[in-house]
């Protein structure tokens, strides 16, 4: 290997000072280490147990550069299986979603349950006895596949650690999002989908950095001001946590309103009223100190290495995968407890699009941070380090310092280059 990792992290604890080489950004070499170090070794978010409702569900995503069907068969058992015909790969199912009993391949016919078992398979008597019940030929499903309180994760490394294991202390911050949800949380509405020319780990930076908002994210501030009063000062008050694993998060206040019990003028007498009971319910569940943090606190949280759960002014799941060193798809969803009243959905779709829709207050801002990065990058042979050392001289490092990505970088480093 050519990229040694002095070169790709530089790290100076006396001097308070925490570098990431530009190179990491840039270089077709780490790009397909990361291919085989971090796409095909950690648990990678798939979807979510209310995307397949009844038998028969089932949705297809590109998984870690690989083809995957999601799909809850006809026994309701969930399952991930590799979008791939055993018999010369075409990809058997070309939809997006829907719902079926079989998925027959376009190429030459051959027919697989909703389990993946083969069931048919054209001119069945030019092969052997048992062909069409040998394992082979059905479908391959994922190597590892698991959930969390909802959240499917698929794995490609047979020897990883479990989901549980892995997900570790960000558990903790996932389940501050599902308690909101007494009957289940449920995706809405379909998947934005968009891509982004920059590297894939730019928008996981991002996705946690505080320290951005006021600046790149001024009109949404300012437009907040006619309506809550804006930023109280000049920042975001909270905490940036590195949770181990490579996981992050930021938890702190912010002048939005949420729907989960966290009211604004704007939504008026009866919305006080209906959020005072969703209040008072997070209370009766979980007491007050919990119900407080849930209902008052905003939470970016990323668990590595591409899956962001923001629950902030309304729920949005993104996930994001490289195509090329400055290329990236996007995925994302919102997220929103079964059972909302219809006026307070209403208010968390208008905030969910309002700030991060793809024509949101807040997304045309980072792609157009995050495309720029990438063009600065250009000068990466003179000018080759950027900096995260923000807040490491805190003992409690703040919601605006990097903190969290930090411990990102380090478990980044620690994957692709073997230490
Ligand atoms: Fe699927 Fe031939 S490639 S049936
Ligand atoms: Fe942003």
């Amino acid at each position: 290997m050519g990229i040694k990792k002095e070169d790709s992290l530089r790290i100076n604890i006396d001097k308070c000072e925490f570098l990431v080489g530009r190179i990491n950004f840039v270089s077709d070499e780490i790009f397909n280490l990361e291919k085989e170090k971090i796409f095909s070794k950690c648990w990678l978010y798939v979807g979510h147990d209310s995307e397949l409702e009844k038998a028969g569900d089932f949705v297809t995503r590109q998984v870690g550069g690989r083809s995957v069907i999601f799909v809850k068969d006809r026994d309701c058992k969930i399952r991930a299986l590799l979008n791939t015909c055993p018999h010369r790969g075409a990809q058997v199912c070309r939809e997006k979603s829907g719902t079926a009993k079989s998925f027959q391949c376009f190429y030459h016919g051959w027919v697989f349950s909703n389990s993946g078992k083969l069931v048919g398979l054209p001119g069945d008597d030019s092969y052997t006895d048992g062909f069409i019940d040998n394992p082979e030929k059905s479908l391959t499903p994922v190597p590892l596949h698991s959930a969390y309180r909802g959240f499917h994760f698929i794995c490609f490394d047979k020897g990883a650690i479990s989901l549980s294991d892995y997900l570790g202390n960000a558990k903790e911050y996932l389940d501050l999002v599902v308690d909101q949800a007494e009957f289940g949380a449920e995706i809405v509405g379909g998947t934005q989908e968009y891509a982004i020319d920059a590297n894939w780990k730019l928008l996981a930076e991002n996705s946690y950095d505080g320290y951005h908002a006021p600046t790149n994210h001024s009109t949404y501030f300012d437009y907040l001001k006619n309506t809550t009063g804006g930023l109280n000062g000049s920042k975001l008050e909270g905490v940036g946590l590195d949770l181990g694993n490579g996981h992050g998060v930021i938890e702190y206040t912010a002048p939005f309103g949420r729907p989960i019990a966290s009211w604004i003028e704007a939504w008026g007498e009866d919305g006080k009223v209906r959020i005072n009971k969703i209040y008072a319910r997070l209370v009766e569940r979980f007491g007050e100190e919990r119900a407080s943090r849930i209902a008052k606190f905003n939470r970016n949280i990323h668990i590595f290495p591409n899956l962001v759960v923001n629950d902030i002014m309304a729920l949005t799941i993104r996930t994001f995968f490289p195509l090329a060193p400055n290329h990236m798809h996007v995925n994302a969803w919102s997220l929103a407890p079964v059972g909302e009243d219809d006026v307070d959905r209403k208010e968390r779709m208008f905030n969910f699009l309002e700030f991060l829709g793809p024509g949101g207050f807040a997304t045309p801002d980072d792609i157009e941070a995050l495309e720029n990065c990438q063009l600065g990058f250009r000068n990466m042979l003179e000018a080759r380090w950027n900096d995260v050392s923000r807040g490491m001289n805190k003992e409690e490092p703040a919601s605006d310092d990097e903190e969290q990505m930090r411990g990102y970088w380090k478990e980044w480093s620690r994957r692709v280059f073997d230490t």
